[in-house]
């Protein structure tokens, strides 16, 4: 079964367009983490930004109390957020590029360039129990790369397939880019999930891409909630992935 991985952190850029600085305020991520368990989700996504434009630190303490399914920390690849993911122990971190200036995660991590680094945090991770996921762009090199640093898991960045996905010969092309990817990174030993700019539409073709574990999904989940709920909104997801045979 396709697993679904509620991303919340829109949930707290709202709570910090009013109240950036505050130690409370609404809507509380956590309420909607719990709130998405509840409908059926089989994890929740927070990312710890450098800049904590959105997920604040107790945000991700109060996560690691209160959840009953699984907490999966995005992070950058540095020593202040590696630090933390080891006190505060999440079961999965998934290691993301971070730029100032982006409005969310735009591209993939580069495993080629920073392999000895991210093999470093790769095994200091398992080494306390924590799994490791690479969120990479679909491509061999850095499937190839994640394999050989080390990390359980890959999640294939389906933005660009989510951003063309009306322009039907590129968006076949993403797809056969995700496609061979998956199919490479299963043959290496890498569980395989994916994520970004997926929404109700674009998820259904996304269904030929074999061997994924998880779906990693958050602005489109959050907004459908402004007018159906946080619980119907995960409902309809789930029950759209129903559909994928792997
Ligand atoms: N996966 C990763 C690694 C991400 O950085 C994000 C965005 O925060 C998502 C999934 C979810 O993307 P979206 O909010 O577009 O669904």
């Amino acid at each position: 079964m396709l697993k679904l991985g509620v991303n919340i952190d829109h949930v707290a850029t709202l709570r910090e367009a009013r109240y950036c600085g505050w130690t409370h305020g609404e809507p509380d991520p956590v309420l909607a983490a719990q709130v998405c368990e509840a409908a059926g989700a089989h994890g929740i996504t927070a990312h710890l930004r450098e800049d904590r434009r959105h997920v604040q630190d107790r945000d991700v303490r109060r996560l690691r109390d209160v959840l009953k399914t699984r907490l999966n920390l995005e992070m950058a690849n540095v020593a202040e957020i590696v630090e933390i993911a080891l006190k505060i122990h999440p079961d999965i971190v998934c290691i993301v590029p971070e730029r100032r200036m982006e409005i969310t995660t735009e591209g993939g991590l580069d495993v080629v360039a920073g392999e000895k680094s991210i093999a470093e945090t790769c095994q200091r991770m398992k080494d306390a129990g924590i799994e490791v996921s690479l969120f990479i762009s679909p491509d061999e090199a850095q499937v190839e790369a994640s394999a050989r640093a080390g990390s359980q898991f890959i999640e294939l960045h389906t933005g660009t397939y989510a951003e063309h996905f009306h322009d039907e010969p590129r968006r076949v092309l993403e797809l056969q880019r995700l496609i061979a990817s998956a199919r490479l990174a299963h043959d290496l030993g890498l569980k395989v999930n994916a994520g970004h700019g997926l929404n109700c539409l674009n998820l259904t073709p996304l269904f030929h891409v074999p061997h994924l574990v998880e779906l990693n999904i958050g602005h489109s989940l959050i907004s459908r909630a402004v007018f159906a709920g946080m619980e119907s909104a995960v409902k309809e997801m789930l029950g759209l992935m129903q559909g994928y045979c792997g």
